[in-house]
């Protein structure tokens, strides 16, 4: 529970996301085409993103999930990254593309990639539903991004604070009253 005061400013409505969703769907059915993609979902944050394209998508799919721990303050990541659960499917030759919350440092993405590549996929792709650029200390190619923020926590649509607020339709930037 957070029990500092607190106000979520509105970021992006729930219409404005399942607009872009929509659209990043049919993008991804033209791109994607020529072997059943696997869409690896980072949990927890992009369990609703990903729920949300897989059910615009028209291609079939495979669907598997990946579970990393990246430690640091609770609104910063410090790039020290263990996986605690890993992708199950065998991704030898396959065309994968990876769906992530949020890339902030872009640390926690780029260790998954590194590890991915050495599952030897045919192709591997990156999706983000957020690409916030403003801490980013590594180089990160994000080959999908449904919105640019530029600043700000993010919560809501799956994005938490302290495992809260990941429920809301929308997306707001969580501000602490001083
Ligand atoms: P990184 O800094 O790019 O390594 O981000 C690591 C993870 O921190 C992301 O996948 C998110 O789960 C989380 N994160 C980063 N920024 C935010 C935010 O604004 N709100 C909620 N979670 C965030
Ligand atoms: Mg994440």
């Amino acid at each position: 529970m957070i029990t500092q005061e607190h106000t979520i400013d509105p970021v992006l409505s729930p219409e404005q996301i399942q607009e872009r969703v929509a659209e990043l769907a049919s993008q991804l059915d033209k791109e994607l085409r020529g072997g059943e993609p696997v869409l690896l979902g980072v949990l927890n944050g992009a369990f609703m993103f990903l729920s949300d394209l897989v059910r615009q998508m028209k291609l079939p799919v495979q669907v598997d999930f990946c579970r990393l721990a990246s430690y640091g303050s609770s609104t910063e990541s410090c790039g020290k990254v263990t996986m605690s659960k890993d992708c199950e499917l065998d991704l030898t030759g396959r065309v994968v593309l990876v769906v992530e919350d949020i890339v902030d440092t872009g640390l926690t993405v780029n260790w998954l990639m590194q590890h991915l590549r050495m599952r030897k996929p045919k192709m591997l792709k990156l999706c983000s539903f957020i690409d916030k650029p403003e801490r980013r200390e590594t180089e990160v190619d994000v080959d999908y991004i449904g919105f640019t923020v530029p600043r700000g926590f993010l919560v809501g649509y799956g994005l938490d604070y302290n495992q809260q607020y990941r429920n809301l339709p929308g997306v707001g930037e969580l501000k602490f009253c001083s």
